[in-house]
């Protein structure tokens, strides 16, 4: 008999039929639209496998309603969606899918440090308005990105991968992590310093760690007044990292310059959200891996996750390995 397995979103047909090739496949096919909870409460129930994006919260209450779920294949490299205590407690794999979406995460941090720094987004709505009478000596001036200094929060690939580009910019890098990488730090010439420090050296910031307990509201109000009043704040990490309350007002008071943010605490942001009122933020809705090939490669890659968890085989991307590797699989 097939493993029985539940999708929550409409993928790319290429990668349901290769899912449907081992496993009888229900999938929520709503273009667009997070499954409902009481949907995938029912769905969970009696399912071998659960492939689902960051937008579903795979929390200790779903999981209670799961009998036979032996694997949770999320199609992101972050996985703070999942509580994965509660599914190693009952021997459910997880999985996610780094790698193939750093390239083009750090390009789009990258995108975000210069269309904030540069003001793209506010010179081009200039434009449109018909406000653009004169070529002007001060007119939109924003911030150099070549030969400043930049502050990676969270050297981890994407992190490494944002440092390299930096280094064609001219670019001082600094990093602060939890653990000191030395050998990234002679192969990128990069220098480690404490987040206060980093904070109050760096030209732009950017935020790349995951989301965990430590990591909620790291920049918040005493973080923000510690940066240079020419700052530029990035965020392609996750949105609870950093405080929007503070940082609204650390953008409207001046305290830093611009702010480029991918990701929001609440996705959709509302839009009657105080930041979203600023000339100097750019924001996105959370595309940083968006590019066609990235999302083909996560998609595939999460398959293939889930495909090897419902075959019992190890999954090559698990979050949780010591549910194996101490016998507690499902
Ligand atoms: C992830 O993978 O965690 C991103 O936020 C979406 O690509």
């Amino acid at each position: 008999m097939k493993p029985n397995v539940y999708i929550t979103r409409k993928l790319p047909l290429p990668v349901v039929e290769k899912i449907k090739e081992v496993c009888e496949v229900r999938m929520w096919d709503e273009e667009d639209i997070p499954v409902p909870k009481e949907v995938l409460e029912k769905e969970i129930e009696n399912v071998d496998g659960l492939y689902c994006l960051l937008t579903e919260s795979i929390d200790k209450e779903l999981l209670s309603k799961a009998n036979n779920l032996k694997v949770i294949s999320n199609m992101a490299v972050g996985y703070n969606n999942i509580d994965v205590d509660a599914a190693s407690g009952k021997g459910i794999l997880v999985t996610n899918t780094p790698g193939v979406l750093t390239e083009t995460t750090a390009d789009l941090t990258f995108a975000l440090m210069m269309a904030a720094g540069r003001r793209l987004v506010e010179a081009s709505d200039y434009l449109k308005a018909g406000k653009w009478k004169t070529w002007s000596p001060m007119m939109l001036t924003g911030q150099d990105m070549y030969g400043a200094t930049l502050g990676i929060i969270g050297l981890g690939r994407i992190g490494e991968s944002v440092a390299k580009r930096a280094k064609g910019f001219d670019m001082d890098v600094l990093y602060y992590n939890r653990s000191r990488k030395k050998e990234a730090e002679e192969e990128l010439g990069i220098h480690y310093r404490d987040l206060e420090t980093l904070l109050k050296e760096s030209d732009f910031v950017c935020v790349l760690t995951p989301y965990t307990p430590e990591t909620e509201n790291l920049i918040g109000k005493e973080q923000l007044a510690l940066m240079k009043s020419s700052a530029v704040l990035v965020n392609t990490a996750r949105g609870g990292i950093v405080n929007e309350g503070d940082l609204y007002h650390a953008l409207k008071s001046g305290e830093i310059f611009a702010a480029g943010l991918d990701v929001f605490k609440e996705e959709p942001i509302s839009l009657d959200h105080p930041l979203l009122t600023l000339p100097n933020v750019v924001v996105l809705p959370h595309i940083g891996s968006a590019s066609k090939k990235t999302r083909m490669n996560m998609a595939n890659l999460a398959a293939d996750n889930l495909l090897q968890g419902v075959e019992r085989k190890t999954p090559k991307h698990l979050v949780n390995k010591h549910v194996i590797e101490e016998g507690l699989s499902y």
